[in-house]
């Protein structure tokens, strides 16, 4: 049996993906700080679970490891923009060194989880030979991680860079700052769905189960010349929605799953950044395509919400989250004393 150690497991997309490559027949070593939970993960016998941060890795993780996927991160633009320093330090420097550590271990196979936002907004379908113009730290920092990582490839360590669209679908580690998922929850739950003027953007997106499958894809390719050292868009063609047309799916998807009647409601003066991307290359090299579109998306979330099984928390909103975790921790490193707060232990014999 082969086996892929994945970092960030835990997350969105590494909470789909795990099961996945149980199913195909890996070993997962599954490593994460964990900081939405390790409950998101199944109990199997060739799954490993090794909560740590991948700032810190040892070498000795690496052992015996066939491929390794980069998923860790600091995973969105709002929150790479609070917390700068821990973006640059976990999405660029920290996979630079997983990627070294991965090579001189022998790791056969590595790939990043990239994302298209390195493109920012540009007239032009992107491919993968576009300029980039990246406009947040987060963009900033996957770009970085590409250019240090793709100087690594060998005959013996092959790299592949994919660059992943919007993300939308049900995860056990729900996002819901996601914009087809955000969307979704909105129209759901306040009968509502806001839209940014003037409808007319193009964004490229991708559902989550056909990330995992295209990475799973990457392991099992072949023939490493073709796509060692390559960058890959992830998605469609037809996955580039302009989010008038989006949000009408939403609608349409929602009335029918729940009755419901939805309206639509525009804010925001109009913005016409928008951005497409061509998935031509990862269709041609890979033979790979996504097979789900917006709709399966939604009924998948609504579904869900319907029957009590989803809600949305302060965990499934990345940047509230973090800032939850880190505002605890200080108030929690304040109060405690004598390892607890209320909880203590204490040597008076009278008080046991
Ligand atoms: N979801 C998307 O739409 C999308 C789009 C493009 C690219 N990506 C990329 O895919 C990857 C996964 O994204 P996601 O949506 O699953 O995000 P996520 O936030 O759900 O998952 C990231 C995981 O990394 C873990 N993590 C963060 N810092 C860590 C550290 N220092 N040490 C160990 N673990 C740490 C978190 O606990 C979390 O489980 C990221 O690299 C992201 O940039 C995602």
């Amino acid at each position: 049996m082969e086996t892929v150690l994945v970092t960030g497991a835990g997350g969105y997309i590494g909470s789909i993906l795990v099961p996945k490559l149980l199913e195909n027949g890996y070993k997962v070593k599954a490593i994460d700080r964990f900081f939405f939970g390790k409950e998101k993960l199944p109990i199997h016998e060739c799954l490993t679970i090794i909560q740590d941060d991948v700032r810190m890795l040892p070498e000795s993780y690496f052992k015996n490891v066939d491929y390794v996927i980069d998923l860790a991160a600091i995973s969105n633009d709002p929150t790479g923009e609070k917390f700068q320093e821990e973006t640059w330090h976990i999405n660029y420097l920290s996979r630079v060194r997983t990627a070294k550590l991965s090579k001189k271990s022998g790791v056969k196979r590595y790939i990043l989880a990239s994302s298209c936002s390195v493109y920012g907004f540009q007239e032009n379908i992107c491919d993968e030979t576009s300029p980039t113009n990246p406009l947040t730290t987060y963009a900033k920092a996957n770009l970085k991680a590409e250019e240090d990582i793709l100087t690594l490839p060998d005959d013996n360590f092959n790299v592949v860079i994919l660059r992943f669209a919007t993300v939308f679908g049900y995860s056990p580690r729900m996002r819901f700052d996601l914009a087809i998922n955000g969307m979704t929850y909105h129209a759901w739950k306040n009968g509502v769905l806001p839209l940014m003027r003037d409808g007319t953007q193009y964004r490229p997106f991708v559902h989550i189960q056909d990330v995992a499958e295209a990475m799973i894809t990457c392991l099992k390719f072949p023939d490493s010349a073709k796509i060692n050292g390559q960058i890959f868009n992830v998605g469609g063609d037809n996955l580039n929605y302009q989010l008038l047309e989006l949000g009408n799916i939403v609608i349409s998807q929602i009335e029918k799953l729940t009755g419901k009647k939805i309206q639509l409601e525009w804010y925001g003066d109009p913005d016409k950044r928008s951005y497409r991307v061509s998935f031509k290359k990862i269709k041609e090299t890979l033979n790979w395509e996504p097979k789900r579109k917006a709709e399966d998306g939604v009924k998948e979330i609504v579904e869900k919400l319907e029957a009590g099984l989803l809600e949305k928390t302060p965990e499934t909103i990345t940047l509230e989250w973090y800032s939850t975790l880190e505002r605890w921790y200080s108030v929690i490193k304040n109060m405690e004393m004598y390892d607890g707060l209320l909880k203590i232990k204490t040597p008076l014999k009278e008080m046991q």
